[in-house]
């Protein structure tokens, strides 16, 4: 385990806005920062991070926390492991309390297991390529023949995969990597044995004979690999690709995009190739704002990976006939979710990578300016030199661009795209726009039965808000609970605090809150109150289990901060809060005493009911008369009437 001392370093050294900065841009709104949600799609900013607190929230979709809990959600890591990759960012050294190694390493899970032996494969590919007689004489000299710069394999982490059957599973396995996970990742296949064969079990290598490109995850992780074939003539396929497994998910990952995505979101533009090689070749020439779609078609979330960095795509295809097909299927994808699409064609048999080798990068970036269009007149224009002014054809091709222009969510752009082609297509702009309307509302009925499922799935989310709203006894806990950290401090009465006051009132009284969340928090902040006398701001929005929760409500009761005289605002709105904490803290707190009380009654009438002989009758109707007494205080002091409760 993680030395809590390590654990200090680490949130100290962790800069919030430097950690978020480097995946979302952030400007200044008077005393917090604000950017587009990394983690759903939306156009206005409504992301904040408040540089002095260390921790940020989305108001759109009610994520929050510090440093560490904005690494575990974006780079889809465990807190153990944010907190190391956090150590490594900002070189702190780890102390690992010692009791713990074992047991942790015993529990490592499926995926840093996946995730430990890519990591082996990858650095004993690289290996091969630069220090292996072999891979220097086959694999590096395939690189350099190809145009390939020696700094350019080690920052792509190239490698090669000897001939040898079973040189890297010897090499994994007695390096202790487990042959089930080694199977997992793709590395090795099981040899089949034979009948009365006693041998031990035996593993052959997955990759032989072929040059290695890692895919890393979005944080520079290896997921997996894909292994090209050295020489056309070559049996099997030309590419060998790593299979999906816990840590690699094909549909959402983009070769490049760990490299590539500072330069995007500067370019504020993300060149979309087919090819490993293409993303190489142009990163070596400068080209850096550059991915791969692995000559799959693309898929939803690659479209959401590119926007979280860019509005804007442009895509680089081959110009035969096979390259317009897959660009014209990605496309329709890229409009949906509202980003720009440009499209350039290379010159057929060429494609960027052949291209910007043969012509060179101040040529292949002019070559990308003169060439690229407009995706929507792309489409008008192949389609319309199809149709060869058949009438007939022609309808279809006004259909099928309309068809298109539909899809584009943002009711501006689609003006302005229908305005274009009404002029290309000699057409009454009117007929486009009622054939627009037409398809969306189709559209929108599919639409607003996948809206109805989101929301069911919102209602029973366990983090929605919805969800407090609905049950209102839980809305006083979490009204107690958001008390006691933005309060905590502050003064009950002239004796305690808000802190000693829910801590007498609640765990003295062996009164738990409904939900498990809360309750687990207050056994907390109790054990820290004994332990240093006193529990801080710090406190809860660095705590693992609570800084998510914390660091929501701290920047909820900040809102007010974004608006332009905040100056103003914010002194209002801390002189009302202050006025109304101690009201709103009793009564909250009388309200689940209530409760208490009447769960009590119910547990003590059930047991009435099941009591079996006179002694137990007996004691339990003198518990249930003092219930009764404890109830009748209580609404004393609440006011509420005998009916209420
Ligand atoms: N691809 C694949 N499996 C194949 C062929 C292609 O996974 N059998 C993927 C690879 O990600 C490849 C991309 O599709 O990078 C584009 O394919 P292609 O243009 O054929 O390959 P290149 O990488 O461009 O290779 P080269 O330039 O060496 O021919
Ligand atoms: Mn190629």
């Amino acid at each position: 385990m993680i030395s809590q001392n390590t654990i200090d370093k680490i949130l100290e050294a962790s800069d919030i806005t430097e950690v978020i900065g480097e995946y979302v841009t952030l400007k200044r709104r008077g005393v917090n920062m604000m950017g587009n949600c990394p983690f759903h799609n939306e156009k206005t900013p409504s992301f904040v991070v408040s540089p002095t607190k260390g921790i940020f929230k989305c108001f759109g979709c009610g994520r929050a926390g510090n440093s560490v809990g904005f690494i575990m959600e974006h780079n889809a890591l465990s807190y153990p492991e944010a907190l190391r990759w956090l150590a490594s960012k900002y070189h702190i050294e780890i102390e690992e309390d010692e009791v713990n190694r074992d047991e942790i390493l015993a529990q490592k899970s499926d995926r840093e297991a996946l995730l430990a032996a890519l990591s082996f494969a990858n650095k004993y590919f690289i290996g091969n390529l630069h220090d292996d007689p072999e891979g220097v004489s086959i694999g590096k000299s395939y690189f350099l023949e190809r145009g390939l710069r020696e700094d350019t394999l080690k920052n792509f982490e190239l490698g090669y995969a000897k001939r040898s059957w079973n040189d890297f599973a010897d090499s994994a396995i007695s390096n202790q990597l487990d042959p089930e996970i080694l199977i997992k990742a793709g590395l090795i296949k099981k040899r089949e044995k034979k009948e009365d064969d006693n041998e031990e079990e035996s593993y052959y290598d997955v990759y032989r004979d072929r040059v290695t490109f890692p895919i890393h995850d979005i944080a520079g992780r290896v997921i997996a690999f894909g292994a090209r074939q050295l020489n056309k003539e070559d049996k099997g396929p030309k590419y060998i690709n790593s299979p999906e497994n816990d840590v690699y998910h094909k549909s959402k990952v983009l070769y490049g995009m760990f490299q590539a995505k500072k330069a995007i979101r500067k370019k504020d533009n993300c060149y979309l190739t087919e090819g490993y090689l293409d993303v190489i070749t142009l990163h070596q020439n400068g080209i850096e704002n550059v991915v791969a779609s692995s000559g799959t078609s693309l898929t939803t979330e690659q479209v959401k990976l590119i926007g979280r960095f860019t509005d804007n795509v442009t895509v680089l295809y081959d110009g035969d006939p096979a390259g317009i097909k897959a660009a014209m299927r990605g496309t329709d994808i890229i409009l949906e979710n509202n980003l720009n699409i440009k499209i350039v064609l290379f010159p057929e048999g060429e494609d960027p990578d052949s291209l910007c080798k043969k012509i060179g990068a101040d040529a292949f970036s002019k070559y990308i300016t003169d060439n690229q269009q407009d995706f929507i007149l792309f489409k008008t224009n192949h389609l319309l030199s199809e149709s060869k002014n058949d009438p007939i054809k022609k309808a279809q091709v006004i259909r099928d661009v309309v068809e298109s222009i539909a899809k584009v969510p943002d009711s501006i752009k689609r003006s302005v795209f229908i305005k274009e082609t009404a002029v290309r297509l000699e057409t009454d702009e009117r007929v486009l726009i009622s054939e627009a309307n037409r398809i969306r509302l189709k559209d929108n009925e599919k639409a607003a039965k996948q809206i109805d499922r989101e929301i069911e799935n919102l209602v029973s989310n366990e983090n929605g808000f919805s969800e407090i709203e609905i049950n209102s006894g839980e809305f006083k806990e979490y009204a107690i609970i958001k008390a006691l950290i933005l309060f905590g401090k502050e003064t009950m009465d002239e004796e305690i605090t808000v802190l000693q006051y829910l801590l007498n009132e609640l765990v003295s009284n062996k009164i738990e809150f409904e939900k498990e969340e809360y309750s687990n928090i207050l056994k907390v902040v109790e054990e820290q109150n004994k332990n240093m006398g006193f529990v801080d701001e710090f406190f809860y929005k660095n705590h693992e289990k609570i800084s998510s929760l914390a660091s929501g409500i701290i920047l909820d009761s900040q809102k007010y901060l974004l608006s332009e005289n905040w100056e103003k605002i914010a002194e209002i709105k801390v002189l009302t809060d202050k006025e109304n904490y101690r009201k709103e803290i009793t009564q909250n707190v009388l309200y689940l005493k209530k409760e208490h009380i009447n769960n009590l009654i119910k547990i003590n009438a059930e047991k009435l009911k099941n009591a079996s002989d006179v002694d137990e009758v007996n004691s339990l109707l003198e518990i249930q008369t003092r219930i009764l007494m404890l109830r009748k205080e209580l609404l004393k002091e609440t006011g509420t009437s005998i009916t209420d409760v």
